[in-house]
């Protein structure tokens, strides 16, 4: 089983012609109402990928708590270690062009309260943990810390934001990071994911958007291609790309196979928009890898 330990939100999401510039207001036309938070979303592109899957996270008692959790419901994960708080449910404000680029702002709200002690309420002892950057610091340290100390293999997905703290490259045995990430990862410049992997003692998954992505682990580099695809909204592929990875490695696929097949399922994210409501099923990935 993987546990997710992270963010769930709301997205609120517009079609724009172009983003805005700072200061500037650009007007869409109407907007969608979709679930989402990294948190949310690695747990169901991991769960639609094939995997068992639990979510640990935190959410308000407001009107938008219920479509928050309704995909990973349906989708049969396990939401026991949800906690509900007094504060808003997490809410995300999405702008997407024409060309499938975003900017997204994050009011965090219930997100701020999530607690890795929540994660001794699991029934099993999990084969990995998925965590991102979307709940606090502090938290996210001390689910690392409780993967160490059970020999849980945690995956990092360095988004959102610059500066991973070097303290959780030491903890996790995967991070996944764009090159924007890559950049200034542990608070320094970083050339390379060989270079971070070297540093810090993990593996580093490098995500190259359409150039596909790259596994560095210190001893050799893996690297694959992305499938061609007709981009919609790049919105939540990230976030497929690393719940499809988890998975992949949970059914013990080879870092190969695993890398390959989550940037199969990240590009067909892009294919659809919105974050969950374009996530691939595990059917069809394996269908356009062997396509
Ligand atoms: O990665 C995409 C996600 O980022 C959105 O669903 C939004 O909620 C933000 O967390």
């Amino acid at each position: 089983m993987i546990v997710v330990f992270g963010s769930i939100n709301v997205d609120f999401v517009t079609r724009v012609r172009r983003l805005p510039s700072e200061g500037e207001t650009v007007t869409g036309g109407e907007y969608a109402l979709l679930p989402g938070g990294k948190g949310a979303n690695q747990a169901l592109a991991a769960r639609k990928a094939g995997a068992a899957v639990a979510l640990v996270g935190a959410l308000g008692a407001d009107a938008f708590a219920e479509p928050a959790l309704a995909n990973l419901r349906a989708n049969g994960v396990d939401l026991s270690g949800v906690r509900r708080v007094a504060a808003p449910t997490g809410a995300a404000f999405i702008a997407v062009d024409a060309a499938g680029r975003n900017q997204i702002v994050v009011a965090a709200g219930a997100n701020g309260h999530a607690r890795a002690v929540d994660l001794d309420r699991l029934s099993a002892k999990p084969s990995c943990l998925l965590l991102q950057r979307e709940v606090p610091d502090a938290e996210t340290h001390a689910a690392l810390d409780w993967a160490r100390a059970r020999g849980v293999h945690a995956i990092l997905n360095a988004a959102p934001s610059s500066g991973c703290p070097a303290a959780f490259l030491r903890l996790a045995g995967t991070v996944i990071a764009n090159s924007h990430e890559i950049a200034d990862i542990g608070g320094m410049p970083h050339s390379s994911a060989e270079a971070i992997s070297r540093a810090y003692g993990c593996a580093v998954v490098s995500t190259l958007g359409a150039d596909g992505a790259l596994h560095a682990d210190g001893t050799r580099i893996v690297r694959v291609a992305a499938p061609a695809v007709r981009v919609v909204d790049t919105t939540g592929a990230g976030d497929t790309f690393c719940g499809a990875f988890a998975a992949a490695l949970d059914a013990g696929a080879d870092t190969r196979t695993a890398l390959a097949f989550a940037c199969t399922a990240g590009s067909l994210a892009c294919e659809a928009a919105g974050a969950q409501t374009a996530m691939p099923s595990r059917a069809a990935i394996e269908a356009r890898l062997s396509a």
